[in-house]
């Protein structure tokens, strides 16, 4: 998952180009680069690191022309080096790369047999020696463009610059995203719409196949059989707002401090104003042709759908099958009838769940997904979409997305559970009114920051945390797991407080931390006794309850935080700000990069 931008411009390109990347860092920071033509010359300039390395050498070493193109990379082939990092060059060819090229082994292996030699151990580099070879066999740039893209396998986003040719990108999309933006006069190209909403808000996004041969007044978007297609242009609306930090000091704090407003956003977008219905778009989802749903994400959404299982289960008495997509995709399931297959990605990019989306196609009798971005992939490719409108989510850690798609799901369920007749028409009233209770409940737990700040330091020293929870409260004990590690490099894992015995329980010493996520629900007896186990071992108990479960059970454990009392079925929901606040405080006391952690990218658009 890397970042890639071109422009054809009337200014200089090298400042739109950084400011363009800065706008996609978050799909990678191994290293950057740009390329232009100055002067009909191609030149560029790289630097290994996050992309404000890059900016610093263009002071220095300043690279002029109005054309050019720029990568933010996430290292796939080859270590994070300055002769690794994009553009890629040989020849008058240089080219920017999201994705990967499944097949590059055996182009370098035909051109080596060729004479060509290689400078790097990239993927990459093979897409621009193709090019170049083509070019040497007398095609045009553009002829050679289209020669190598149809020899590439696997899944990319391209954007080739050619030297001497200062009014031509030419682009392609494979499995990656890819958009163009049309300004007056001059055109860009870019991985998503963030990226190019400085400058120009029209947009057109590429199919899967398309390539498109871009001059500052013209875009001609051929598909993969090399037929001339028309895509539309779109107008996309950005809040450039919601792309800054707002204040904070860094885009995680400033997107938990969102949840209220973008979930209460959410809330309204499906439920009636008079709160007796829900609404769905598109002719909705009749849950009463269904036996089954089968649930499909990565990472934080996975643990939305595990949660969403209990709530499916419990009310709207659907068998509810939870799977990561890395694993459904292979293990190949047989696909029922009457089976409603639904994903769920923030970004709509993940790969992995892009490509279950796509073994589902044809098997399922309905393709539902829940995503953060309604131009994605996926959403594109699903029956129905369903946006989380939880506004452009720029920290790795995911944050508001997850509250947000717990509430879409929430309101699913409620659909569901209300269509089969599994509730009636006041229950369901209740339960959307107890629903719209929680943007203030979430605001009050965020008013706890203070206190989790305080047992943050402490939690920092650790070197390994458990995490455990029982119902649906263990699908968040594993996102309050997934947030710690990934971004304070703690090792840590969510466990079945029922499971703590069944061997977990031999790691428990003075030394691990175990957090407890117990609202003082009708399981909240069951977890205690899993936490006299614990303490009885002089293990060190972090206890997250309301203040009745506090009250009840808080005696003797390390560390205490208190929630705000919410109902049992949407605790969950209210239960992911003290895992992600946890998490970020830890993280900022042991000084880790919160919103770039090492070694990720918030959207993994390779598998
Ligand atoms: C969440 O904090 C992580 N950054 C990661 O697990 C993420 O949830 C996962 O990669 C799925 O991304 P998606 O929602 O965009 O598909």
């Amino acid at each position: 998952m890397c970042g890639i931008v071109g422009v054809l411009g009337d200014h200089e390109a090298a400042p739109i180009l950084v400011e363009a990347l800065k706008r996609l860092e978050y799909r990678g920071y191994d290293s950057a680069g740009i390329a232009t033509i100055n002067n009909g010359i191609l030149d560029r300039r790289r630097a290994v690191g996050k992309l404000v390395n890059l900016s610093d050498l263009l002071v220095h070493e300043p690279l002029a022309g109005k054309a050019g193109i720029g990568h933010t990379r996430w290292a796939t082939h080859g270590a994070p080096t300055v002769g690794n990092a994009h553009p890629h060059k040989a020849g008058p060819v240089a080219v920017v790369h999201n994705g990967i090229v499944e097949n590059f082994r055996e182009l370098r292996a035909e051109m080596a047999q060729k004479g060509i030699e290689f400078q790097t151990e990239t993927d990459t580099e093979t897409i621009a020696l193709l090019a170049h070879h083509y070019i040497t066999q007398g095609l045009s740039p553009r002829d050679a463009a289209r020669e190598t893209i149809a020899r590439l396998e696997g899944a990319f986003a391209l954007c080739f610059l050619f030297d001497g040719e200062d009014d031509l990108l030419i682009a392609a999309r494979k499995g990656s995203p890819l958009a163009i933006g049309h300004g007056e006069g001059e055109m860009f190209v870019g991985s998503d719409a963030i990226a190019l909403a400085l400058m120009t808000d029209k947009i057109t996004y590429l199919e899967e196949g398309d390539w498109a041969i871009v001059t500052r007044n013209s875009v001609e978007i051929r598909d993969a059989e090399d037929h001339q297609v028309h895509r539309p242009i779109k107008t996309v609306n950005i809040d450039s707002t919601r792309v800054e930090k707002g204040g904070h000091k860094h885009y995680m704090a400033k997107e938990i401090s969102e949840q209220p407003t973008v979930m209460g956003e959410a809330i309204e977008h499906y439920i009636t104003a008079d709160g007796t219905e829900i609404i769905l778009p598109d002719g909705g989802i009749d849950f009463t042709k269904f036996d089954r749903i089968t649930m499909v994400a990565c990472g934080t959404a996975y643990l939305a759908c595990l949660t969403a299982k209990y709530w499916f289960e419990q009310v709207a008495r659907l068998p509810v099958e939870v799977d990561v997509a890395s694993e459904f995709r292979y293990r190949e399931p047989p696909i029922p009838a009457r089976t409603l297959a639904l994903f769920v990605s923030q970004s709509g990019e993940t790969a992995d769940t892009l490509a279950a989306l796509r073994y589902c196609q044809g098997k399922a009798d309905m393709i539902v997904s829940v995503v953060n971005v309604p131009e994605s992939s996926i959403a594109r490719e699903s029956d129905l979409a369903l946006p989380i409108l939880a506004g452009t989510e720029i920290g790795v850690a995911s944050t508001k997305a997850f509250t947000c798609q717990l509430t879409v799901m929430a309101s699913l369920m409620l659909k569901a559970a209300q269509t089969r007749g599994e509730i009636s028409n006041d229950v369901l009233a209740k339960q959307l009114a107890t629903l719209r209770t929680l943007p203030g409940l979430l605001s009050l737990a965020i008013n706890t920051g203070p206190e989790v700040k305080a047992v943050s330091r402490k939690l920092a020293e650790a070197q390994d945390v458990l995490f455990l929870g029982r119902g649906a409260m263990f699908p968040l004990a594993l996102e309050g797991a997934l947030k710690l590690k990934e971004i304070s490099y703690i090792h840590a894992e969510g466990y079945a407080s029922g499971e703590l015995k069944h061997g977990p329980i031999a790691l428990i010493d003075k030394m691990m931390p175990v957090v407890v996520m117990a609202p003082r629900d009708t399981l909240f007896d069951k977890t205690v006794s899993n936490m006299q186990e614990v303490m009885a071992r002089g293990g060190k108990v972090l206890l997250i309850s309301d203040a009745q479960g506090i009250k009840e059970a808080g005696e003797g454990t390390w560390e205490t935080l208190t929630m705000p009392q919410v109902d049992d079925l949407f605790a969950p929901i209210l239960y992911a700000v003290p895992a992600q606040m946890l998490a970020y405080h830890t993280a900022i006391a042991k000084g880790t990069d919160v919103d770039q952690p090492r070694n990720l990218a918030k959207s993994v658009t390779v598998e």
